[in-house]
């Protein structure tokens, strides 16, 4: 047997890089401290009281009034999973609104599920009128309408205001997926009147990736208890099968994971404790700083990041009516060497910033300022790297003019 490398050995001591694209950022060094914390039985009093406390933080972050706001185990997309299989059957019609990767995810989702999926559509840089949205929903007649709320690949957020209004005329439910805003733009799950919105921790909300946090209305959670079916080897007689269709997948069955919330204390998984912690300190943060704060200091990140950028000369992307606070997009200039500027940027600078996806892939940077990263002075050295990586790759432009218009545009 060879010896193995000794650097197996060696403790984690990552590079202290400051994380500046489009998610995850670095996390706030409380939520840090929290996961450390002594692990506890999933059913000791302790823990389930920190549950309980997990639902009652995560209710203003959405908007809500929902009993059913809770933490799904897993990286934001187990959220959207667990929503999308929880409430759509095969063949049932759904409509997505699409306008960008995120938006592509729904329907590749739904289409395992094997969804009949509809979409209404808006070029990648914008977001689909409500009028087009209304006009779907009569076309075609949806069991579900899904939307992302901030797409992070194109930058954009979509207005949900009336969204529900719209569905509930013709008895639709409504999912959002608000991954990249929750924490850093408001979520107003009762006012837009939507069913179920879910998030993830890693962006605004300033912790790892990991844990979905989401909210459920009584109307969708008894659509869900309608197929509940719970597993052969933990079956109790005060909890009974529903008559719907069973969900197809155990993990993701979220009557289940509901039933598990609730004073039933199900046993389905071992909720992620230390995930839990972090959850729980995200909001604590969030709620201490005050949500309006909180989405001002995104805003002004954002304001000064778009106006840096401009100042540099550079072209941002998408637009300017519906942008997304937190994550800006931004032509690649001619001739820069895209890939070379990011390398730059993180070997000189230890700054992460983003590519893209799908046909913005190779043409524009994101550049994020969100979470404990939404702060003028990550945003003031962020575009300062920049200038100097730009510099060093024959782009002219002027000097500090970036820098001087975000530390205006940061108070305006
Ligand atoms: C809008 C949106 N939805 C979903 C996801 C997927 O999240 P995760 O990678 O945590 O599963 C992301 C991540 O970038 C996102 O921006």
């Amino acid at each position: 047997m060879t010896a193995p490398d000794p650097s197996l050995f060696g403790e984690i001591d990552p590079p202290q890089r400051l994380l500046m694209g489009p998610g995850p950022v670095n996390a706030h060094p409380r939520v840090l401290r929290a996961m450390s914390a002594d692990l506890l039985g999933q059913f000791d009093p302790e823990m389930t009281g920190y549950m309980n406390q997990v639902m009652a933080l995560y209710r203003p972050i959405f908007g809500t009034q929902n009993r059913w706001t809770m933490l799904v185990d897993g990286t934001a997309r187990a959220g959207i999973e667990a929503a999308l299989v929880s409430m759509v059957a095969p063949g049932d019609r759904v409509l997505v609104v699409n306008f960008g990767r995120f938006g592509l995810l729904l329907q590749e989702i739904l289409g395992r599920i094997g969804a009949v999926i509809e979409t209404v559509d808006a070029p990648w840089g914008e977001v689909v009128p409500m009028d087009a949205i209304a006009a779907a929903i009569e076309r075609t007649g949806p069991k579900l309408v899904a939307c992302v709320h901030g797409d992070t690949s194109t930058t954009m957020a979509q207005p949900l205001d009336g969204l529900g209004a719209l569905c509930r005329k013709t008895g639709a439910l409504s999912y959002v997926d608000a991954t990249a805003t929750i924490g850093g733009m408001e979520i107003a799950a009762d006012r837009w009147g939507v069913d179920i919105v879910t998030g993830g921790l890693q962006k605004c909300l300033g912790g790892p990736s990991g844990s979905a946090p989401i909210t459920i209305s009584d109307r969708a959670a008894d659509h869900i208890f309608n197929r509940r079916h719970v597993e052969a080897g933990i079956r109790r007689d005060d909890i009974g099968d529903g008559a719907g269709p069973r969900i197809g997948s155990n993990y993701f069955d979220l009557a289940m994971v509901m039933d598990y919330w609730s004073e039933k204390r199900l046993n389905h998984h071992t909720e992620a404790t230390s995930m839990l912690y972090a959850a729980r300190e995200c909001a604590r943060i969030m709620l201490g700083e005050g949500p309006e704060a909180r989405y001002a200091r995104h805003a002004a990140a954002g304001r000064a990041m778009t106006a840096g950028l401009r100042a540099m000369g550079l072209t941002v992307f998408g637009d300017d009516a519906h942008r997304m606070t937190n994550v800006t997009g931004v032509f690649i200039p001619g001739g820069v060497d895209g890939e070379r500027v990011r390398t730059m940027m993180r070997e000189a600078f230890e700054i992460e910033i983003g590519t893209a996806f799908g046909p913005l892939q190779g043409r524009i940077w994101r550049i994020g300022a969100m979470g404990y990263n939404a702060m003028k002075h990550k945003v003031l050295i962020t575009l300062g790297a920049l200038e100097a990586c730009l510099r060093r790759e024959g782009f002219a432009l002027p000097a500090g003019e970036g820098v001087a218009a975000a530390m205006e545009a940061w108070d305006a």
